[in-house]
């Protein structure tokens, strides 16, 4: 590791921290991958070297989420909110209505895109409250012949996360998991469908990863523009144009990296870890920080809390900034603190914030 560099205490909520190691290779192979005389983006995507470096992080994620057979792994791009589209584009027919809970702004989102194309309904929401919450499993409404249900596992704005997911009985459950997803081991063969932009856990914006049950690939409509169906990407193992190369690279590396560090069981442990150091701050703090999330939907990602009023706020923030820490400023839409504490954002990062609440505290209580 290299130690003369001075990395900032980045809490930004995407894009996000990379591992300093991730950034280290990429910058050692920056001017010649692999002894070819190129870096990895100048490569031509239909080449040796870019098609092994490809599989390879398709193989990862098959690894490291224990993807079961059955399910391709596709590499897009247009970010999460493009999916917000390209699903009901596939998957929501004329004769059916796709079931939508709302937990949080991201999933209001993909509803209006949804609604634009199809019949939608609200299957359950947490609005009430301002999204501090998750909906009860058994509060999820929805019958037999719904096309599909979304969810958002990890709500980036309000803090909160689903930590566990419903059984569906034969409906398709479709995961917008953006904020959440490698951050700990998860049973895929729920799902039909899962997606998330690569700038908060995976490697740097630009890269969407989808991974989908095939016998549910094959009930997409088969009509539409040809680069929004799942089916190109599939069928051309996501090379069908030229993919986001450097970004896959970049995922690649991530991904090689979660495994040294013990895979989803070691990240999970550490991600429970870090952020227990900051909500045990909230909670110790006799309500001078006060955390957004009900405790049993708190996120181990974003951690969404605020002090007793705007202006106490404003100083806490300030003098933050000018202790090294990055993007503590909560969402625009709802103001407040947010620390978002992916995988790749260092325990003694969390371990400084955590020092830096506390002082804080002292000094103005
Ligand atoms: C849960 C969630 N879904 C969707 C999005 C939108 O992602 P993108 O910017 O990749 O379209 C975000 C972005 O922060 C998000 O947090």
């Amino acid at each position: 590791m290299n130690n003369s560099v001075k990395r900032a205490h980045n809490f930004n909520a995407g894009p996000a921290a990379l591992p300093l190691a991730v950034l280290e290779k990429a910058q050692a192979e920056l001017l010649d991958f692999n002894d070819t005389g190129m870096s990895i983006m100048e490569h031509s995507h239909r080449g040796n070297a870019y098609e092994i470096v490809h599989n390879r992080a398709i193989e990862l994620l098959k690894e490291l989420l224990s993807i079961p057979e059955g399910y391709e792994v596709l590499f897009l791009q247009g970010g999460a909110s493009l999916q917000f589209s390209m699903v009901p584009m596939n998957f929501l027919p004329a004769d059916k209505k796709a079931g939508y809970v709302m937990t949080g702004v991201w999933s209001e989102k993909a509803y209006a895109e949804a609604e634009k194309l199809g019949e939608v309904f609200v299957a359950a929401t947490a609005k009430e409250g301002n999204y501090c919450q998750i909906p009860a499993l058994k509060e999820i409404n929805y019958d037999a012949d719904t096309a599909y249900l979304h969810i958002t596992s990890n709500n980036t704005i309000y803090g909160t996360q689903w930590h566990a997911f419903p059984n569906t009985d034969g409906v398709s459950l479709i995961a917008d998991m953006s904020s959440d997803i490698l951050s700990c081991p998860i049973d895929v063969s729920k799902f039909a469908l899962i997606y998330a932009g690569a700038q908060k856990n995976i490697g740097p914006s630009g890269v969407t990863v989808v991974i989908i049950r095939r016998d549910f690939l094959e009930q997409a409509r088969k009509k539409g523009p040809t680069m929004l169906q799942y089916a190109t990407f599939a069928k051309h193992n996501s090379l069908y144009n030229t993919p986001p190369t450097f970004g896959i690279y970049m995922m690649k590396l991530v991904l090689e990296w979660m495994k040294g560090e013990g895979g989803l069981p070691g990240i999970y442990k550490r991600n429970q870890e870090k952020a227990a150091l900051i909500y045990d701050i909230i909670d110790a703090s006799n309500g001078f920080y006060k955390g957004h999330a009900q405790q049993s939907a708190r996120s181990l990602m974003n951690v969404t809390f605020r002090l007793a009023d705007e202006n106490l706020e404003k100083k806490f923030l300030e003098q933050a900034k000018q202790a090294g820490f990055v993007g503590l400023n909560g969402h625009r839409l709802v103001g407040g603190c947010r620390a978002s504490i992916y995988n790749a954002v260092p325990y003694e990062s969390c371990q400084a914030l955590r020092d830096y609440m506390l002082a804080f505290q002292k000094e103005n209580s």
